[in-house]
């Protein structure tokens, strides 16, 4: 599936899909530190580098798994620490349902399966039962700036990539961070960061039907356009 150190960039890039089922094995710290240092080659707005990596395994992970799961059940709402915006309607909820469509299928869900719906969310704000959970934060004294976000997503997105050409699967996700409290309790993040991204990581369980979906994009003449080529 992936993990060949000579693979070209483009080759990660177009291997490297979301994993949201793991090997239940541990994954070196010395292997997580050398995908960060490749990670933090991202450039950031005039090097600022705004970013943390809290690196959670073992028994913290299993306390955040613990009280994502308790709150949610018990009905608790979303507490992120940053701006959500309005929920997706248009394009963008119609590629937020074509995805879903794409991994439900994948995992045999039905549509009004309400209890397989709920195992699957259930599984996210476990972090998808990785052994490895990193917590993206950024310094808050730099929350006014749109910079910020910006930055945290270039080093998240070189993150996956890295990760994946050592072999590694990982999944951006909100679930993890939605009951931030938990996540802050139990990592013991700092009260000066804001709590921005959950990436679960781990070693990528071939047997899991949703690992192999290739989320479908746009083509680059809907998402681009050319001036002053002709
Ligand atoms: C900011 C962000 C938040 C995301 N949140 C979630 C999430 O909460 N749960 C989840 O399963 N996937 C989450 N994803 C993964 C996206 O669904 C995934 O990247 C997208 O569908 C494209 O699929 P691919 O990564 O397999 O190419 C998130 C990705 C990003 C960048």
């Amino acid at each position: 599936m992936s993990g060949n150190p000579d693979q070209t960039f483009a080759e990660v890039v177009q291997g490297r899909r979301s994993i949201r089922g793991y090997l239940d094995k541990p994954v070196p710290r010395e292997l997580i530190e050398e995908v960060l240092a490749l990670a933090m080659r991202s450039p950031s707005s005039m090097n600022t580098q705004p970013y943390y990596f809290h690196v959670i395994t073992g028994e913290p992970l299993d306390r955040i798994r613990k009280g994502n799961t308790e709150r949610i059940l018990a009905g608790e709402p979303d507490s992120r620490e940053f701006r959500r915006g309005q929920p997706f309607s248009g394009k963008h909820r119609e590629r937020q349902i074509g995805c879903a469509v794409q991994l439900f299928e994948a995992m045999g869900i039905e549509r009004d399966d309400k209890e397989k719906r709920q195992d699957w969310v259930l599984r996210g704000f476990r972090q998808f039962d990785a052994p490895v959970c990193i917590i993206i934060t950024y310094d808050k004294e730099l929350s006014d700036s749109d910079d910020t976000p910006f930055d945290c997503g270039a080093v998240t997105t070189a993150l996956v990539n890295a990760a994946w050409s050592r072999g590694l699967g990982c999944v951006i996700n909100s679930q993890g961070i939605m009951q931030s409290p938990v996540v802050r309790e139990h990592a013991a993040i700092p009260d000066d960061q804001v709590i921005m991204k959950a990436v679960a990581m781990g070693w990528p369980d071939e047997d899991f039907p949703a690992n192999p979906v290739k989320i479908t994009r746009r083509k680059v003449d809907e998402a681009a356009r050319f001036v002053g080529f002709d």
